[in-house]
């Protein structure tokens, strides 16, 4: 499970979410062609934009994620995403209370941009790795200051570069 969430973790930081069929033109604009041949992750090394010398794991709150997020910039999260929910996702604050919060059931890397709050609702705004038709441009807002909910704040990580 731990190497499985250090790979989800790696590909969001390379920004190739759950697909590698692309060809950075620059690490730091995020230019990825797509390939025909699937099978090949092309990656020019002249292109590097900022090499990771490791990453910090955030403390499991939201209130540390809350002040990672202000201090650092994006944050990599892994999220427990039910495929379903996520799939009929139209947009507002989703809320799904009875999601869980522990890594046992965490399935996906997204990338936590911001937070806010929506009709008195208060969300974290998550980049996911659909592409901009999914929902509104490609995010999704996430319930925030409820108790962790889907474990937004369970596996949050940043690199040092
Ligand atoms: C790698 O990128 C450089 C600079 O953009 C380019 O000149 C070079 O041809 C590329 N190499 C390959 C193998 O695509
Ligand atoms: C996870 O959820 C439970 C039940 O809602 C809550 O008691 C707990 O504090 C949450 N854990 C974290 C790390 O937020």
């Amino acid at each position: 499970m731990f190497f499985r969430l250090k790979f989800l973790v790696a590909l969001t930081l390379l920004g190739l979410g759950s697909q590698c069929l692309a060809k950075p033109t620059n690490d730091h604009e995020h230019h990825w062609e797509r390939f025909k041949d699937l099978k090949k992750c092309r990656y020019n090394t002249s292109n590097i934009g900022a090499i990771c010398k490791g990453y910090i794991r955030i403390h499991r709150d939201e209130e540390s994620l809350k002040h990672a997020l202000a201090a650092v910039g994006p944050i990599s999260i892994c999220v427990v995403a039910y495929i379903e929910d996520w799939k009929e996702y139209k947009g507002g604050v989703l809320n799904i209370p009875d999601c869980p919060n522990t890594t046992k059931y965490i399935s996906h890397a997204v990338l936590l941009a911001d937070y806010g709050q929506e009709n008195g609702m208060d969300y974290w705004l998550v980049k996911n790795s659909w592409g901009e038709s999914w929902c509104e441009k490609g995010y999704i807002k996430m319930s925030r200051n409820k108790n962790n909910q889907c474990g937004i704040a369970t596996y949050a990580t940043y690199p040092i570069v």
